[in-house]
């Protein structure tokens, strides 16, 4: 099979799977659907959130240095004036004149080798009026080379406060936020002066953040709405080197205890960074999907942009005095900002798997323990037998109150309910039978990955799964 065609067809399994076991819908589907929008069913909700706890145990929970917030989506709008997104924060919107498709100019260029990230519109226009004389330019959709110039377009998505009459004045626009670290800045002052923290310390918080994007068209991988996993870490400037190397090792383990292999794995290094940044590398996964690396993670060294000009622009004095060196400075940052949907793809991609297991094709989801949604489904053999329903409750009942995410099962045979667990990436199926109760008071432990299945005492199930686990 063709490479594209192979990724191609890996996005649809990874579409249809998500959609028929309940974890991602489109969004408002039964309207027809909104573009860039998905909404997450039960599986891919308990997924998210055992990626969100996974992450903020680690940022957060497992350290001494690092505070929680919960900053509200709206900001008084300067701040984003301040932070330059108000005017700046866009990306080049080329459009089809025939069928009016929208693309990133940027990335219709890195399809033809040309590095276009944050680069100057002159230079992408001109670069596509090279490619234009040669009629190479086509629209993605139609394929037909009529196609406009570059423009700006602002990925800021504006709403509005004030009383229904007022909603058009320019004075009542708020906007939705396009990250969570604007949060982070505005709130560092309330939190030294509640918390007293000493530097080096960071505020980490988990939300949603929304933009405008031009082309939403790659699953969760890029979305209009989406939940950010941020953290702004305050250092002094002569500790820059030496924090960031520390939130690059950090975040890179992350992704290897969470099950992720170093091989698929990758740093890029951005050559053009932001006047003010003096760092900048991506985390990025090499996806089935698309076929190739992709950034899920950025990590930041900012300097002391954020907070000068929040400073500058409120007029309130950010700055920290360390007691030790009697120095007064506004404080350096590194960040690592992450997308919560994009890693619940990248999950997906690397968990979705293919084989033949007694003769039979079948899918399963090898999510580690640790995020997969359901960690140990419990079945009676069969559904009509109460003995062996009520035996099953109990088993199902104490590995609930020890192990949280454990599911009972008694729908249709127990071949199809393997099949259903193994879709949903349940590592551990436990079958109580007419042996549990007639004979050894043991019952059927079956490996999701394997298939392989050990017969177990009840009273040992728990120190079994808990060296699983
Ligand atoms: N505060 C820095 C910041 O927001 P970014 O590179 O724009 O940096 C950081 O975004 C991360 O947020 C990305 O690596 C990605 O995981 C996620 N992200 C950004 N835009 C997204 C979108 N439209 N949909 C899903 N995730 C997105």
């Amino acid at each position: 099979m063709k490479k594209e065609t192979l990724e191609n067809k890996r996005m649809e399994e990874i579409i249809s799977l998500c959609k028929r076991r309940g974890f991602i819908f489109q969004g408002s589907e039964i309207y027809g659907g909104l573009g860039g929008v998905y909404d997450y069913g039960h599986y891919g909700s308990l997924l998210k959130n055992n990626i969100r706890d996974s992450w903020t145990k680690n940022m957060i929970d497992a350290r001494e240095d690092v505070y929680e917030l919960d900053s509200a989506i709206f900001m008084q709008p300067t701040a984003w004036i301040a932070s330059g997104h108000v005017g700046n924060f866009d990306d080049p919107l080329i459009e089809c004149r025939r069928c009016h498709n929208r693309m990133r100019a940027d990335t219709v260029l890195e399809s033809f080798g040309i590095v276009a990230d944050k680069m100057p519109i002159d230079f992408i226009n001109s670069e596509l009026n090279k490619l234009k004389a040669e009629k190479k330019l086509k629209c993605t959709s139609c394929g037909q080379t009529d196609i406009a110039d570059a423009k700006k377009f602002s990925l800021m998505i504006k709403s509005n406060f004030g009383s229904p009459t007022d909603e058009l004045k320019e004075e009542n626009v708020v906007y939705l936020r396009p990250e969570t670290c604007g949060g982070i800045y505005l709130q560092y002052k309330n939190t030294i002066d509640s918390l007293h923290p000493k530097l080096p310390f960071g505020i980490a918080q988990v939300g949603k953040a929304f933009r405008n994007e031009i082309a939403a068209r790659q699953f969760v991988f890029r979305t209009r709405e989406f939940e950010q996993m941020e953290m702004q870490y305050f250092i002094s400037k002569k500790d820059t080197e030496e924090k960031y190397n520390m939130w690059k090792d950090t975040r890179m383990k992350w992704y290897l205890e969470n099950g992720i292999p170093q091989e698929k794995l990758r740093w890029y290094k951005h050559e053009k960074l932001a006047h003010y940044a003096s760092e900048a590398y991506d985390v990025e996964y090499n996806f089935t999907c698309f076929g190739g690396f992709k950034e899920v993670e950025g990590i930041h060294a900012r300097g002391d942009w954020d907070l000068s000009q929040h400073s500058k622009f409120s007029g309130v004095d950010l700055s920290y005095f360390d007691e030790e060196t009697k120095e007064r400075f506004i404080p350096h940052i590194v960040e690592t900002s992450v997308g919560l949907g994009r890693l619940v793809l990248m999950f997906l991609d690397y968990a979705y798997t293919e084989d033949e297991l007694g003769g039979e094709k079948r899918v399963y989801l090898k999510f580690n323990p640790k995020i997969a949604p359901v960690k140990i489904a419990v079945f009676p053999l069969l559904k009509n037998k109460p003995i062996l329903v009520e035996k099953a409750r109990e088993v199902y009942k104490n590995l609930k109150n020890e192990f949280g995410s454990v599911m009972f099962d008694d729908n249709g045979n127990i071949g199809k309910r393997y099949r259903r667990q193994d879709e949903i990436g349940t590592p551990y199926c436990v079958t109580v039978d007419f042996e549990t109760i007639e004979k050894d008071g043991m019952v059927t432990v079956r490996d999701r990955d394997t298939g392989t299945q050990e017969r177990i005492k009840i009273e040992s199930l728990s120190e079994y799964f808990n060296k699983k686990f």
